[in-house]
């Protein structure tokens, strides 16, 4: 294919070929280093890890487990930054000699509490030498933090202080303790980071012996259906039994602010921007300079949202911004006959799965007040139960939304569909047009007249990942032959040029997860290139890309297939016969230049 020979401006790189090793593998003529593994002190006072005797009271001051959101905000000249990460989950098995899931001991268990949550940690560039893009953390830094299961969160908004997330603990209603299974995340124009709480169900107890039928019913719809959980917690602490804290479970699910910069700041759950499995929030200014945040929520047939806030992002500290403004929910409308949508990709007549949207308001939040748009349902109910105000409104039910980002050159929103096998034939859409769609795909929705306050929109399919073979997989029409196989995106970035950067979580292909980079606009539109694999059973999360080098995180390596501490199926990084080490991984050019170039 002569006329596609060469790349698009910055990604200039030979793709990585589909592999199976323990190992980060980068293009040739890229350098890595790990830049924080689970474990490592933030702070001198901490011990050195060690994987035999871990104590949550080491752990409270150690990088956490499974970093799943990266960020990397500017502190001090070229040198310094402030990395921002979250702990997603943790993975007894993996962190135990000898786990005995049934019946985990209360340090267990306090370690599992102490590696949930987030860290904030500076790292400089400066230690070794001009070329090197290796990034180091600055133990002790004043704005390195870590927040767990027990650090105070505040919640703000109209849910703040209502009786439905009043508890024993806290009879205010206000004040939370802990965030959890954060997943991705976004940033906001001022510089505070907004953390995804996912999925949260799997954390509270006995919601079979529920008897009141509404709330078996919100329980249900949020994934909570059973008796004890795998982690046991409840054991442990009554607010994870929701016979005993019936309402502990409405603390967490939302999208929590934290202001990394000030390390006396308490995060806020912001409840306006609705509850769910929140995946991530990526924000845009709107044309009349407000802020739009797009949101996913990661569930089969669940849902994709947008907040807008009601008042102008200012010069000053935006603290109350995400207290006031509209949520709105996404309706997707094909343009293409019903009966050209087969359920196996095959693309309808007019080329393209695509068609018209709708953001459909389902809230409107001025700080402790909440006005409803949804028959039958309270203001401070939709925003707590959200899922059934998006079921009631006739949402467009997704094929498990995860992260989203617009393109910062064009403003389209890219929306990563990671993967839905229960999508049945006859259940196929324009926008979630493949059956069994065991790999994802990728949507771009363009706002009316480029704006993100527009209520409406235009959308289009843009990628069907898959095995570039597989006719059922679409690369936006370029040449399949040129294409590197991706499968299961997960989170999304844009470098400033506006390449898409996608890495993915369960490669459905049989290889290792990975980052994948791709021009979405120009000659190379569509041209998906594989840029590096991560160890044996990780996921690839972050990722943060920029002129110099390229991180991720490396999540869960080893998980899965019998893995256990004892014997595990990945010794990333540390090799030998260590554990495997969930971390922050960087990459650079061997020769100094920018990536991609
Ligand atoms: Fe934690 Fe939706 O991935
Ligand atoms: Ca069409
Ligand atoms: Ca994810
Ligand atoms: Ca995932």
């Amino acid at each position: 294919n002569a006329g596609k020979a060469g790349a698009a401006p910055g990604l200039n790189f030979e793709p990585v070929a589909p592999n199976t090793d323990d190992k980060l593998t980068t293009p040739a003529g890229y350098l890595q280093d790990v830049v924080i593994r689970w474990g490592d002190k933030l702070f001198s006072d901490a011990p050195d890890f060690d994987a035999a005797n871990l104590t949550a009271a080491a752990q409270r001051r150690q990088f956490g487990y499974n970093c799943d959101y990266l960020g990397l905000l500017p502190l001090k000249g070229q040198h310094e930054f402030l990395l921002v990460a979250n702990h997603e989950y943790t993975d007894e098995v993996l962190m135990f000699a000898g786990y005995d899931a049934e019946n985990p001991t209360r340090e267990q268990v306090e370690v599992a509490w102490a590696a949930h949550g987030l860290s904030v940690v500076a790292v400089t560039s400066g230690r070794r030498g001009k070329r090197s893009g290796a990034l180091d953390p600055i133990v002790d830094h004043r704005l390195n933090r870590r927040f767990d299961t027990h650090s105070a969160f505040e919640l703000t908004g109209p849910v703040a202080g209502t009786d439905l997330v009043k508890t024993p603990a806290d009879p205010s209603g206000r004040t939370v303790l802990g965030t959890l299974n954060n997943c991705s995340g976004g940033l906001t124009p001022w510089d505070t980071w907004l953390t995804a709480e996912e999925n949260f169900n799997q954390y509270f107890a006995n919601a079979a012996s529920v008897t009141d039928p509404v709330v078996k019913e919100r329980l249900r719809r949020y994934g909570m259906t059973g008796g004890a959980t795998e982690r046991k917690w409840e054991r442990f602490d009554d607010r994870f039994d929701l016979l005993k804290a019936p309402n502990e479970a409405n603390r967490f699910g939302w999208i929590v602010e934290v202001d990394p910069y000030d390390p006396t700041s308490t995060p806020k759950k912001r409840t306006a921007l609705g509850r769910f499995k929140h995946e991530a929030a990526t924000t845009r200014i709107t044309a009349d300079g407000r802020l739009a945040v797009y949101m996913g929520d990661d569930e089969r047939f669940d849902y994709f949202y947008k907040f807008v806030s009601t008042d102008k992002v200012g010069t000053g500290d935006n603290r109350d911004l995400l207290d006031h403004g509209t949520l709105y929910v996404a309706k997707f409308t094909g343009n293409s006959p019903a009966a050209e949508i087969t359920g196996d990709g095959t693309l309808p007549s007019d080329g393209a799965f695509d068609g018209a949207g709708e953001w459909i308001p389902l809230v409107t939040s001025r700080g402790s007040e909440a006005i409803s748009h949804v028959p039958g349902m309270s203001g401070v109910e939709v925003l707590l139960f959200t899922r059934q105000a998006g079921d009631a409104v006739g949402a467009t039910k997704m094929d498990r939304p995860e992260d989203v980002e617009p393109n910062p050159v064009t403003g389209v929103v890219y929306v990563a569909l990671t993967n839905n096998t229960r999508r049945l034939p006859g259940q196929a859409d324009e926008a979630n047009p493949r059956a069994n769609n065991k790999h994802g795909h990728v949507l771009e929705v363009a706002e009316a007249r480029n704006d993100a306050g527009a209520g409406s929109f235009a959308w289009r399919v843009f990628l069907l990942a898959g095995d570039p073979n597989d006719p059922s997989t679409y690369f936006a029409g370029f040449d399949k032959s040129q294409v590197s196989p991706i499968s299961c995106p997960d989170n999304v970035a844009f470098d400033k040029r506006g390449n898409l950067w996608i890495s993915t979580d369960g490669n459905a292909l049989g290889s290792n997860d990975g980052l994948f980079a791709v021009a979405v606009d120009g000659e190379f539109r569509g041209q998906v290139k594989q840029f590096l694999t991560v160890p044996v059973h990780a996921e690839t999360c972050g990722p943060w890309i920029d002129d110099d080098r390229v991180l991720v995180c490396v999540q869960h390596p080893g998980e899965g297939d019998g893995s256990t501490f004892e014997n595990p199926t990945s010794h990333w990084p540390d090799g030998g016969t260590s554990v495997p080490r969930p971390s922050v991984a960087v990459t650079w050019r061997a020769d100094g230049k920018k990536i991609g170039h």
